[in-house]
């Protein structure tokens, strides 16, 4: 009967071709109510004498059951691992991930595209604080306590005394004192102004500084400069026209509009529909200027340039509206 028992256990386990069929096996002969858990039962009722042999017999029988089921399980389980590695095989034929790029904003491209420009013309490239003083920001550049720019309705003004930067101008007097003249530097950055938000309005925008230190400086140097700036980052010929303007750190002192690109000069939403852009201030350095910055206004002249670095992007890639332009939003930045 033991033999019989154990061929057919045997065959069970033979049978039993993955770890969950073997388990099955497993429970079925050895388990609470398996087969041979009720047979070990059944001895109590047997004869002191019979209940020995037959117990010595069955227990060699579930020996040898357990045996044969690790040695299967062993089996089962590499086969199951072989099968596993198939599937994991590396197929040359399958589609690829293709990793999501990422894209470079357009004030980037534009910053790079300017910075590019100015390298080329001997420019150093500087980076100045975006918390300023008051006076890098205002009495530097010879705009007096009075002056309505001053006013908390314009500027944001810090805990500590100081505020944040509302043009890149002071950097002017910063670079006077950091370089020996004559140089040549630029110095694009984030500003700060205390303003409602429209189609043409933000609180945070980018401009770029220009400024130029030497003997014998000329507006003519400034406008070849300023063409130079445009149709470099336009990759065209661009319209310009020059109106006087008024800044109290140049004298004399320039609106340089730029014939509007996004409509072509018939009139838009980023143009207030006259067909030009206020694009870049521009003039000769105030001696006053020159003098904060350490240097004497008889010996060294300048010009400078303040350019409106959010309205040039505008223009370039034809956004409308310069709220896009800090947005954040992914749908916007793609496009570029
Ligand atoms: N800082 C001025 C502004 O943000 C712009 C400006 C005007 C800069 C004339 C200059 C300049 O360098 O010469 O309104």
């Amino acid at each position: 009967m033991m033999d019989k028992l154990l061929q057919e256990a045997l065959e069970h386990i033979a049978n039993a071709s993955s770890t969950a069929t073997l388990k099955e096996v497993e429970v079925s002969w050895l388990g609470k109510k398996g087969r041979l858990t009720n047979l070990l039962k059944e001895l109590g009722s047997l004869a002191p004498d019979e209940r020995k042999a037959k117990g010595q017999a069955l227990n060699e029988l579930k020996r040898q059951i357990i045996e044969a089921i690790a040695n299967r399980e062993l089996a089962v389980v590499q086969a199951e691992l072989d099968a596993q590695a198939m599937g994991e095989r590396l197929d040359p034929t399958l589609p690829g991930f293709t990793p999501k790029a990422g894209r470079l904003h357009p004030l980037t491209l534009v910053i790079d595209s300017v910075e590019d420009v100015f390298e080329r013309m001997g420019f150093h490239i500087l980076d100045y604080p975006e918390a300023e003083t008051e006076f890098f920001n205002f009495d530097g550049l010879n705009i007096p306590a009075d002056h309505p720019a001053r006013d908390t309705q314009d500027t944001f003004y810090l805990t500590d005394g100081n505020l944040l930067r509302t043009h890149t101008s002071p950097g002017q007097v910063r670079a006077m004192r950091d370089l020996k003249p004559p140089f040549r530097a630029i110095f694009p950055g984030r500003v700060f102004r205390c303003e409602a938000t429209d189609a043409s309005h933000e609180h945070t925008f980018h401009q770029v500084e220009g400024l130029m230190i030497d003997r014998n400086v000329s507006v003519a140097h400034m406008l070849h400069s300023m063409m130079t700036l445009l149709t470099g980052v336009f990759g065209r010929q661009v319209q310009v026209r020059l109106r006087p303007g008024f800044f109290p750190f140049v004298e004399p002192g320039f609106e340089l509009d730029l014939r509007c690109m996004v409509c072509d000069g018939a009139g838009c939403p980023v143009c207030k529909q006259s067909g030009w852009v206020e694009l870049l201030p521009c003039g000769l350095v105030h001696p006053n200027v020159i003098r904060h910055g350490g240097l004497d206004p008889s010996e060294w002249e300048g010009w400078a340039f303040g350019l409106g670095l959010s309205r040039l992007v505008m223009m370039r890639y034809q956004i409308d509206d310069i709220r896009w332009l800090l947005s954040g939003d992914l749908r916007f930045v793609r496009q570029f």
